[in-house]
């Protein structure tokens, strides 16, 4: 993706060639994923690349100065005290000779500290003093990495023109299961040459201007503050179950009916977190997005989200989940392989029946017949306040135009036909009207 943008960057066919003669200054931040930057170094050579390594204090507790020296064939900073390179303004020159910087592993210490411009160490006051492009590439335990504080730093960072890698999900070092561990060495490469391109080619690459993602929050248009001191959680998109490492089971949905949502609920004043499985749509503005993979990660960040006034459920999250196989499923004499499904959190059921319920639970339900009768059952199984109901069996999915009925204990609401941005509008104003 894109600088100031989300992660996906694996989906852009960069080629490593442009790699070669770059001069790519690396930041080696401290935790247990920082050997794998030894690794990049190697494929960073191999590549061609002059690697200019600076290793924080806490990264030289899990790597020496002398391997990353060695593999990188260059002389490794560590410190801003270094009164040689001081004399010459070392860490100016030093941050604007990269053609790219990246940090990796990103520590959530060191994005915090990035986040809020602080310069105490060699890495953040380099971080500071650039106008290179930077990117980031995160690792730390799931809980750190769906702390909403994290998540705040990341959504700075982005809107700061920062690329942030989504870290990938997996087991930890630490014993636990999510998203956290550092994304794979040719991922991290493919995220390199990506941000190395000239940003023209970059945008017709990933299909959307850079300049989209940059842009500022824009305050509530006037007169449309109702849902000011209102904090908003929205889900939207697809969720993605991997079966492998380059498979997985996904859905139709685009995404834009929930990010339209967002944006009004944002436009009317709202605090407004959403919580996006895979899609390719810029971030409305003064909307803070957490970007997730899977229904078990997007249950871990609603989770991490709440307590919220108002949930809005408009993901349409995949009902069950693969065993995933550690390595690529090869095609055998055996015939195709077995998938073992197991099924997924409702993740509207559990926020409404949780402790942490908000006082206004939405879920969304896209039905191919029995419309009214389908969403009334949703709405009391999933002890939901309002179903919005569509019929899909028309092609809603990646529309512009949307069909609903509101669903609620006082009956059924027939919305008309309509573009997601009116259904979005005239939801946020029940919204407000509700609360
Ligand atoms: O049961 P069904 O998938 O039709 O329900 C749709 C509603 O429930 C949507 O609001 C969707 O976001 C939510 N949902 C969920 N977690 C699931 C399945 C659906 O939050 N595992």
């Amino acid at each position: 993706m894109t600088n100031g943008g989300d992660s996906r960057s694996g989906v852009v066919a960069a080629t490593p060639a442009v790699v070669q003669g770059k001069t790519i200054l690396l930041i080696v931040g401290g935790g247990i994923a920082a050997f794998k930057a030894l690794e990049l170094v190697r494929e960073l050579r191999r590549a061609g690349a002059r690697v200019t390594p600076v290793l924080t204090e806490n990264g030289a507790r899990f790597v020496t100065a002398l391997s990353l020296g060695a593999l990188a064939e260059a002389r490794v900073r560590t410190s801003l005290w270094d009164l040689e390179d001081e004399a010459s303004m070392g860490h100016i020159q030093l941050s604007r000779s990269a053609d790219l910087i990246v940090v990796c592993p990103a520590t959530a210490d060191l994005m915090a500290r990035a986040a809020t411009g602080q310069a105490n160490d060699l890495a953040s006051t380099l971080l500071l003093a650039t106008d290179t492009p930077v990117l980031m590439v995160p690792a730390m335990n799931v809980r750190m990495w769906l702390h909403p504080a994290t998540q705040r730093n990341v959504a700075q960072l982005r809107g700061d023109g920062v690329t942030v890698l989504d870290p990938d999900e997996g087991d930890m070092a630490c014993g636990e299961f999510g998203p956290g561990r550092l994304s794979a060495v040719p991922a991290i490469m493919a995220a390199i040459a990506e941000n190395l391109l000239p940003a023209r080619l970059r945008e017709e690459l990933v299909g959307f201007s850079v300049a989209q993602d940059r842009t500022p929050p824009a305050p509530p248009a006037s007169g449309r503050g109702e849902l000011k001191g209102r904090h908003a959680l929205v889900t939207a998109g697809p969720t993605h179950e991997a079966i492998d490492p380059v498979r997985y089971i996904g859905n139709h949905s685009s995404g834009k009916q929930g990010f339209a949502i967002a944006a009004a609920l944002a436009a009317a004043g709202a605090r407004v977190t959403l919580i996006a499985g895979p899609v390719a749509l810029p971030t409305p503005p003064g909307v803070t997005r957490i970007d997730v993979t899977s229904a078990r990660d997007m249950a871990a960040a609603v989770d991490a989200a709440l307590p919220v006034d108002v949930a809005i459920m408009v993901a349409a999250v995949a009902d069950w989940r693969v065993e995933t196989a550690g390595s690529k499923i090869k095609k055998g004499s055996g015939g195709p392989p077995a998938l073992h499904l197991t099924e997924n959190p409702d993740i509207l059921a559990s926020v409404a029946s949780g402790a942490n319920r908000p006082r206004l639970v939405i879920g969304f339900a896209a039905e191919t017949g029995n419309l009214i009768a389908q969403a009334t059952a949703k709405l009391a199984r999933k002890r939901a306040d309002w179903i919005i109901a569509n019929d899909v069996s028309q092609g809603v999915f990646g529309a512009d135009a949307n069909h609903v009925h509101l669903v609620s204990a006082a009956g059924a609401e027939d919305w008309g036909a309509a573009s997601k941005a009116e259904v979005a509008a005239r939801l946020v104003q029940r919204i407000a009207d509700a609360l």
